[in-house]
């Protein structure tokens, strides 16, 4: 690379999408083609294997590199690689399809995007998957129960995407080439990616906050793809975002983007993904606080953090920057954790996600040392428009 940021992972971005004249040739042939439709978490990662996000993948992941990713968290190339990449089929589906064939992939309005080059179909084992991927076999955790919903063939090869899969956030919705063409125009080297899925509180901005002392920029990076149910929406989120960089951020050192990945809720293992995929865009480090992709308490505080010392640094190729548990103290007057302040609990403006949720429910704002006052009003404009139920809280406080 000649913009002196960081290498994407695997040494270069991949570009499986097809435009103009060819994506015309290739949307008239999959007429022909036997049509399968895909789950929306398929689609996701379609669009992210097609712009490069997912680097070095090409495709929806063959048994080879399932097994090698599922079982050593690497692909078979050696490269560092934490979560399954798959496309699934049901038996049935399986069974009228050839190996070699080309199958057009559907959308969910009906029309096929994309084309896949068969390699393989292949059965797996969602037990170990789970237990592997997860830490869980558990049902009610949300990312296992989405994956026990899948098909139960695997099916691997290489995809070309001829049509856009979303076009939702147009204005935020930047590839890696397109970030790191930005952060070359501002002449940023070193860059830190934010992972979200909730509203920015005091602990998320303390956060970015620390790393933009030590870097040039923050990619400021929502995931907008399929999250829980009691997750605010990403539309909400996105209100959120731009209200809180327009008072508190010099917009000459943020670039806010979304990243239209689904959520799976795999902690520790989705940290590593999380990470890799932020290098692909351009960010040369990444942050990973408390239960980072966590959800109940499947995972310590920590281990999110913890497993990225089963990974060499040149395997990783980027800087992930760990945080504590961060929070207000109101005797140290500002924002800190248990490695800078060293006073009690009885200081630490602390709001369960339960508490959070019942104030912005009753239109009460949560304390600006919790919540900007700008963050909060969006948050509770959009509950008394009945767009939000809960899970409003998110985990800024440490809910
Ligand atoms: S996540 O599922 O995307 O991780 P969330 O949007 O709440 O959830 O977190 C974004 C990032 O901020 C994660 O790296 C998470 O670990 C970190 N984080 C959230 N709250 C805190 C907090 N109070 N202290 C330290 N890190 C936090």
């Amino acid at each position: 690379m000649t913009d002196g940021l960081v290498a994407p992972h695997g040494g270069r971005l991949i570009d499986r999408e097809v435009g103009g004249d060819e994506a015309a040739a290739l949307q008239a042939k999959a007429k022909s083609l036997p049509q399968l439709t895909i789950s929306s978490r398929a689609l996701s990662d379609l669009e992210l294997i097609a712009n490069g996000a997912l680097s070095p993948l090409e495709g929806y992941m063959t048994k080879a590199q399932y097994t090698s990713v599922v079982e050593t968290m690497r692909l078979p190339g050696g490269e560092a690689w934490s979560l399954p990449v798959t496309a699934s089929a049901t038996s049935e589906e399986a069974q009228s399809l050839k190996d070699g064939q080309q199958i057009a992939l559907v959308g969910n309005d009906g029309e096929p995007l994309a084309v896949l080059d068969l390699e393989e179909r292949y059965d797996y084992d969602k037990q170990a998957e789970a237990q592997h991927v997860y830490r869980t076999t558990d049902e009610a955790h949300p990312g296992v129960a989405a994956m026990y919903a899948q098909g139960d063939v695997l099916l691997g090869g290489k995809v070309t995407l001829f049509r856009k899969v979303s076009t939702a956030f147009a204005e935020h919705r930047l590839t890696p080439a397109m970030t790191r063409a930005a952060f070359a125009e501002r002449g940023w080297k070193t860059v830190v990616g934010f992972q979200t899925r909730n509203p920015v509180h005091r602990a998320h901005e303390y956060l970015q906050k620390t790393a933009m002392e030590i870097v040039d920029g923050l990619l400021l990076h929502p995931l907008v793809g399929d999250t829980k149910d009691d997750d605010i929406p990403p539309d909400v989120r996105m209100q959120c975002y731009q209200v809180l960089l327009d008072g508190y951020y010099p917009s000459d050192r943020v670039l806010l983007s979304v990243l239209p990945a689904a959520m799976r809720y795999a902690g520790p293992r989705e940290a590593i993904f999380h990470a890799m995929v932020r290098k692909n865009y351009g960010c040369s480090h990444f942050i990973v606080g408390r239960d980072h992709a966590g959800v109940g308490d499947y995972y310590g505080t920590y281990d999110a953090q913890a497993i990225f010392g089963e990974f060499t640094p040149a395997e990783l190729g980027m800087t992930p920057l760990m945080f504590e548990h961060s929070f207000y103290c109101t005797s140290c007057q500002g924002m800190a954790s248990s490695k800078t302040c060293p006073h009690g609990a009885e200081q630490r403006v602390f709001l369960s996600g339960t508490k959070v949720r019942e104030m912005l429910a009753a239109g009460e704002a949560p304390p600006p040392e919790f919540s900007r006052p700008e963050v909060a009003k969006v948050l509770i404009d959009s509950m008394s428009g009945g767009g939000v139920q809960s899970g409003a809280g998110g985990s800024g406080g440490g809910a």
